[in-house]
């Protein structure tokens, strides 16, 4: 735990972007366990209605989720009512002022290593920016090494991004909508070999660039692999506009976390989220 906090306070310090970025953003998400794994009720009855207009998907498919499946791999975002819940809309909060602030639209989550809690928190984010009724939340699966939010979400579709990247599908017929209006999903079902060069490509640029500019209301959010584990992050950083660190508490070193920030450092890096803490929520503000 020592470990960490010393490196969260260098990751407080480290130089970012102060042109097109202030300090960086740091948030605790409390989640033991205990907490983020508690029985919830439907998706759609915790669901805000909210939006007098309904989104309608005429192209996307939509399927629906299994509430105790997303129990179990602590996504709560869609419950109001969970005590973990509250977190992420926090950090929502904040991410989405800082992006605005700055006209970014695509965010990438990464950690200095695995097991961080990555994918956990880009999908309760990008749940918690979908139920702001003016945005849209698009989460994409960059983790071409580990791809893991379809099976975090209980998605079981047979075309994905590797039908894309493969040449065997339009990007859209990849896309769900996981029966939570406003979000949608690009997941990935297989790992992909040369997972770098792959990112790097321009047929990742071009759907990056089009991801983006399709909405204007849309946040992009990309899952990507530990910044440490190889060289994927870097070759596709370049091309979103910002980034969110999450460090699992008693995972990371400090010597991994100070790697992994200088190795963002041509980066905007909206933030550090302190990740599996166990601290008491009214102290968890930095
Ligand atoms: N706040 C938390 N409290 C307790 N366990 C957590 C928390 N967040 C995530 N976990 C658990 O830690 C494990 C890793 O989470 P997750 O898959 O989100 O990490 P990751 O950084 O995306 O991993 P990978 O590097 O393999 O992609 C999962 O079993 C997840 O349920
Ligand atoms: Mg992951």
């Amino acid at each position: 735990m020592e470990r960490i906090k010393l490196a969260i306070e260098k990751a407080k310090a480290a130089e970012v972007d102060s042109a097109r970025s202030d300090a960086p953003l740091l948030r605790r998400v409390r989640g033991s366990e205990a907490s983020i794994g508690e029985s919830s009720s439907a998706i759609r009855r915790e669901v805000p209605l909210g939006d007098a207009s309904p989104v309608h998907y005429t192209q996307t498919a939509v399927v629906s989720m299994d509430a105790a499946h997303l129990d179990r791999h602590r996504v709560v975002s869609h419950q109001k009512t969970h005590p973990a819940s509250w977190a992420f809309d926090v950090l929502r909060t904040q991410v989405l002022q800082k992006m605005d602030e700055n006209g970014w639209r695509t965010l990438a989550i990464t950690s200095p290593s695995v097991e961080s809690g990555k994918t956990v928190v880009a999908i309760n984010l990008a749940m918690s920016i979908a139920q702001q009724t003016n945005r849209t939340a698009l989460l994409v699966d960059f983790d071409l090494r580990r791809p893991s939010v379809a099976r975090y979400l209980g998605l079981n579709r047979s075309l994905s991004l590797n039908d894309f990247l493969d040449g065997r599908a339009n990007v859209g017929d990849a896309l769900v909508n996981p029966g939570i209006e406003r979000f949608v999903v690009l997941p990935t079902n297989q790992p992909v070999t040369g997972a770098s060069e792959v990112l790097s490509s321009s047929k990742v640029g071009h759907l990056i660039d089009d991801l983006r500019e399709r909405y204007s209301d849309r946040i992009v959010i990309f899952d990507l692999p530990p910044v440490l584990a190889a060289d994927d992050v870097m070759s596709v950083l370049p091309r979103i506009d910002c980034v969110l660190m999450v460090v699992g508490s008693g995972v990371s070193t400090e010597n991994e976390v100070e790697e992994a920030m200088s190795r963002l450092s041509k980066a905007n890096l909206l933030g550090v989220v302190l990740n599996k803490d166990e601290a008491p929520v009214q102290n968890a503000y930095y």
